[in-house]
């Protein structure tokens, strides 16, 4: 096709429809009297069903106002420029969601009076990726401090807790073995809570080797054999037999397990049935830890994972369980959910990637 082949309207509007830009063209009085493909994408509308229509239909409910007078104020005063500076601008699409949207708005002179020209570009995934990178940088931040903190107090705090114990052996009086019990206690609650900040700092460089999956949630188990006895809950275990193994840190995957079934025993002060699952789902396998607790509401539900969040006691929990669980799933290049219904129970459920080199060769064999 040679150039001379378009007519320069039809240039126009090809290079209008073909940018991934949004264009709006808006008249005097607010309506929207062109549209291009990409800004019916945006808002998921079809052609026919904005043009003619008010362009605040493309905006928010609360913006709607202020959107109106601010269109009065360009018409008396028109001049190139980008819409809403300092503030965030958000366009409404069909479906009722909301995105977060960078506009340029050009005055243009039309046969038919003052029109703009809106053009539209959706912000909302660079948004997303700038919050996280910020919380990525908060986190490392916390790390650092947390590292630094660990050392600081770590040391005073095991001198405290020697002379602690030492005298508590040598006196025989009660009241002061009371006082030097109460001092041993909240020092090593302290010693938890740093524990648990340098285990979410996670400064040791994981140890991957292919790992048996099963084994470790057998040896996990084991460790709570005593708590998990005297608080009357019993224990439901199905693990898929000849299971492949996992190319995983296997401290790490302890500690997750410590983390899951202590959250869980937590959650059945009066006792309950605490189930974990392990099966295979194509290349990965699903561990499933399930209990017949207290559950969370919706509200709790969506914060699980979030650092420092905690519904326990001042001084029971530190609210990092779940976020040193969650990290170190995903660093394994796994995923974690959870499902919860209040006064029914929990679940979560987690999907590692089999060691593909491991499951590869006992195929072939
Ligand atoms: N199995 C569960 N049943 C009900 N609620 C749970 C369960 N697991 C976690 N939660 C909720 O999630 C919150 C965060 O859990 P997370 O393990 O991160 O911290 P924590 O248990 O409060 O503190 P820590 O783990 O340091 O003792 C808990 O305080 C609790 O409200
Ligand atoms: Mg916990």
């Amino acid at each position: 096709m040679s150039p001379e082949s378009f007519d320069s309207e039809q240039q126009f509007r090809l290079i209008v429809e073909t940018v991934p830009t949004g264009i709006l063209l808006v008249d005097e009085s607010g309506t929207i009297v062109m549209v291009n493909i990409s800004a019916l994408h945006q808002f998921g509308y079809e052609r026919k069903e904005v043009l003619g229509k008010s362009v605040e239909m493309l905006i928010p409910g609360p913006s709607r106002s202020d959107h109106r007078q601010h269109r009065a104020g360009f018409k008396k005063a028109p001049q190139t420029r980008s819409m809403g500076e300092g503030r965030e601008l958000f366009g409404l699409r069909k479906d009722g969601s909301e995105f977060a949207v960078e506009i340029g708005l050009t005055p243009i002179q039309t046969a038919k009076g003052m029109g703009v020209v809106a053009s539209i570009v959706d912000i909302s995934e660079r948004k997303r990726l700038e919050m996280q990178l910020r919380r990525a940088e908060r986190l490392a931040e916390l790390g650092t401090l947390a590292s630094g903190m660990a050392h600081e107090i770590g040391t005073p705090m095991n001198v405290i807790l020697g002379r602690a114990e030492y005298l508590f052996q040598r006196t025989a009086d009660e009241g002061m073995k009371k006082g030097l019990a109460t001092i041993v206690t909240q020092v090593e609650r302290i010693t938890k809570v740093m524990n648990q900040l340098l285990a979410f700092a996670r400064r040791r460089a994981p140890e991957r080797r292919a790992v048996d999956f099963g084994e470790i949630v057998d040896d996990s188990l084991e460790m709570f054999q005593e708590r998990i006895a005297q608080s009357h809950i019993t224990v439901d275990k199905t693990i898929e037999s000849s299971l492949p193994p996992v190319r995983a840190d296997r401290d790490q995957l302890i500690q997750v397990l410590i983390n899951l079934v202590m959250n869980s025993i937590h959650a059945m002060p009066e006792g309950g049935r605490l189930r974990l699952s392990l099966a295979r789902e194509g290349s990965y396998v699903c561990l499933g830890v399930s209990d017949t607790g207290h559950g969370m509401p919706e509200e709790t539900r969506s914060k699980v994972f979030e650092p420092f969040f905690t519904t326990k006691d001042f001084g029971k929990g530190t609210g990092l369980g779940l976020t040193v669980v969650k990290g170190i799933i995903e660093e394994h290049g796994g995923t974690i959910a959870v499902e919860s219904a209040l006064d029914k129970g929990t679940t979560f459920w987690i999907r590692l990637p089999l060691d593909e080199a491991q499951t590869a060769s006992k195929c072939e064999t």
